[in-house]
């Protein structure tokens, strides 16, 4: 049984105010709520508070990037061994809009990877498609040469600790999600690969989380998918009762 993971994905939006007062009117909503561990990625300046406000409780907290040094001449930068210190436990690596608008590459996100396990910080690693790559026929060869690049020499006893987050490029922030037969049987193509890479063990352990366009109404039909092990959400992670009710439809028997 894998254990589901639902993560926020703030993006640019929330100060350290406007974070912690969504955290005091969330965890009253999902205390009960037992199925899933939940992750929040606030943006960087509000990050220290995030960890201190979600600290004794069952929420995690993560940054949405980083360097793969511990310290160095890199203005802009944060490294690993920085964001363990504020008691940071997930990264979010390789998200699409960081490669669009930040120039990171999949070589930049495969020495992150290792640089995360070497400093014990669970990596969450997006992939996904572009639309004409769907169109195009080439889903899964993309997804595979993304998994390639960031997956190099990747040390198979650091693998379980790894989360895969799909997120096909032309599903996010747009309104428009896969399906939930065509997320499943992508997230299958993924685990496909990291069965090659890591063996069966590793890969049916391995949390695959599915993003884009992720809402209260559409999550448990997702969930209900076998290949489906949770999701990263942006624009309805804003909102802590929206949020919180994603997290309760994700299983609906909780
Ligand atoms: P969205 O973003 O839920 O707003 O589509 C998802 C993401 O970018 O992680």
């Amino acid at each position: 049984m894998r254990q589901p993971v639902i993560a926020a994905n703030w993006k640019m939006y929330k100060n350290p105010a406007e974070s912690v007062a969504f955290i005091r009117e969330f965890l009253p909503l999902v205390e009960h709520l037992s199925g899933s561990d939940i992750v929040l990625f606030p943006t960087a300046t509000s990050l220290a508070s995030v960890c201190d406000a979600v600290a004794e409780t069952r929420l995690m907290a993560g940054a949405q990037t980083m360097h793969w040094l511990s310290e160095g001449p890199y203005t802009g930068q944060t490294s690993p061994t920085m964001l363990t210190s504020i008691g940071a436990t997930h990264v979010l690596l390789g998200h699409s809009e960081r490669r669009l608008y930040a120039n990171e590459t999949y070589e930049h996100v495969n020495l992150k990877i290792k640089a995360a396990c070497a400093n014990h910080l669970i990596p969450v690693l997006c992939l996904g498609e572009m639309l004409s790559d769907r169109q195009e026929g080439y889903t899964a060869d993309t997804l595979m040469a993304q998994m390639g690049a960031a997956l190099a020499n990747f040390p198979a006893e650091r693998a379980h600790t790894l989360i895969v987050a799909y997120e096909p490029v032309w599903a996010i922030g747009t309104g428009s999600t896969a399906t939930p037969e065509v997320a499943n049987d992508t997230h299958g193509i993924i685990r496909r690969d990291l069965e090659k890479r890591f063996g069966r063990e590793i890969a049916d352990a391995t949390r695959i989380l599915y993003g884009g366009s992720v809402k209260p109404e559409n999550v448990a039909e997702m969930m209900a998918q076998p290949e489906i092990d949770g999701a990263l959400v942006g624009g309805a992670s804003l909102d802590p009762h929206t949020f919180a009710d994603i997290i309760r439809n994700a299983h609906p028997a909780s």
